[in-house]
């Protein structure tokens, strides 16, 4: 992104005068999906792509929001931040300035302009991306830079459940927030507490691969599957003492699995308690350098989340697929929410070339769909660049 073009769009919009740079990287997660509102653990890292923003401070309560990836523009007043449907993207920025407003914090005034380079509902957590974005400007341009980066990661997350009204967990909004260079995280959903694991391979890559099947988070089924495992859960309570489902071990889960009344709640349910292990294995596997190990753990992933958790579809199935079948892939899965948008795959550095095309070919065939396909590094978390 050329960082100096976008500043002097900013002056072409808003005139002349001081104004600061940020940057707020997307997310892929390595493994562990839809662990995180059941209390497991996840383990995903921020990458170099995400969203740039040029912000100012006004002296009045007037707030400017452009961004170059969307038509509108949105002009309104800091008292009022509301849900409108007709501010689209803007109500991001609405949500992440009223959570902040009511939990004590400064705000005010400010004129905006926001250009993302990740693709919008692909899986790669834009939406976070953008919250944590307008966090930090609000914390930069009127709190001194004093807001602690775990209270704004849980106000972004807030801004998300009750402002947006998507009740995603934590993962997102933590990986941007608290991303490294060259690391992933090691995340335990239900305490915070984390560990960075390094993420540098040398020998192999990281490639993301979009289905170019727009996911739109609120209107999915997430919030049916996160309800379910709420149900589950408290079917469970009935008999024994637990506060998550990730509490459970597989072996425990499988002695209480029968008070799951309905067959498909209980594989929800099955797959969160699986895939939590599984995390704990691949953190494992990727610091003792046993690649193959963690390459198996993601597909093991893959196959619980479309079959027991059943939120893949033919698009994510079939990249995966074509992946999988790839000489030199070492592991594939679908990565986020799902219900299209992005997979990831672990690939021989030296065979990329011939992955990408491989796969780019099959999906095409399969799907009539053309995928996207990008190599990006593991990077820092939210910050002021200039
Ligand atoms: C979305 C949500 C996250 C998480 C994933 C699934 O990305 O925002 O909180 O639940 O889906 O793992």
């Amino acid at each position: 992104m050329n960082t100096e073009k976008l500043k002097n769009r900013f002056y072409e919009l808003y005139g002349e005068g001081e104004a600061t740079v940020f940057f707020s990287p997307s997310r892929i997660n390595i493994i562990g999906e839809h662990t995180d509102y059941n209390g497991g653990f996840v383990m995903p890292g921020a990458i170099e792509m995400g969203t740039y923003g040029v912000a100012r401070k006004r002296v009045d309560n007037v707030l400017k929001m452009v961004s170059e990836n969307f038509e509108l523009k949105v002009e309104t007043t800091v008292e009022n931040m509301v849900y409108e449907n007709r501010h689209g993207w803007a109500n991001y920025v609405k949500g992440v300035i009223h959570e902040l407003g009511v939990s004590g914090y400064k705000t005010g005034g400010m004129e905006i302009l926001v250009n993302g380079n990740i693709p919008i509902g692909a899986g790669l957590s834009s939406s976070a991306s953008l919250e944590l974005l307008v966090g930090e400007m609000v914390n930069c341009l009127f709190n001194e830079g004093r807001i602690d980066r775990l209270e704004m990661i849980k106000l972004c997350q807030n801004a998300e459940n009750h402002f947006i009204g998507v009740m995603c967990g934590i993962m997102d909004q933590f990986a941007i927030g608290m991303g490294r260079k060259d690391k992933c995280i090691l995340l335990d959903c239900d305490t915070q507490v984390h560990e960075y694991i390094d993420f540098c391979m040398d020998e192999h890559v990281l490639v993301i691969m979009n289905t170019n099947k727009r996911r739109k988070l609120n209107e999915s089924k997430y919030n049916e599957r996160r309800a379910q495992c709420e149900e589950a859960l408290e079917e469970i309570r009935k008999y024994k003492d637990i506060k998550n489902l990730c509490q459970l071990s597989t072996v425990e889960f499988e002695e209480c699995a029968m008070y799951i009344g309905d067959p498909g709640r209980r594989n929800r349910a099955r797959h969160v308690v699986y895939e939590n292990e599984r995390v704990k294995k691949a953190a494992a596997a990727l610091k003792s350098g046993e690649i193959e190990v963690l390459g198996e753990l993601i597909n093991k992933s893959h196959e619980s989340l479309r079959d027991l958790y059943e939120v893949t579809g033919p698009d994510l199935d079939s990249i995966v697929e074509a992946a999988t079948g790839c000489a030199g892939c070492i592991g594939a899965r679908m990565t986020g929410a799902g219900f299209g948008g992005c997979a990831i795959a672990i690939v021989q550095a030296d065979r990329v070339d011939d992955f990408i095309r491989h796969v780019s070919d099959e999906y095409l065939d399969r799907t009539g769909y053309r995928a996207d396909f990008y190599i990006t590094g593991i990077g820092d978390g939210t910050r002021v660049i200039a």
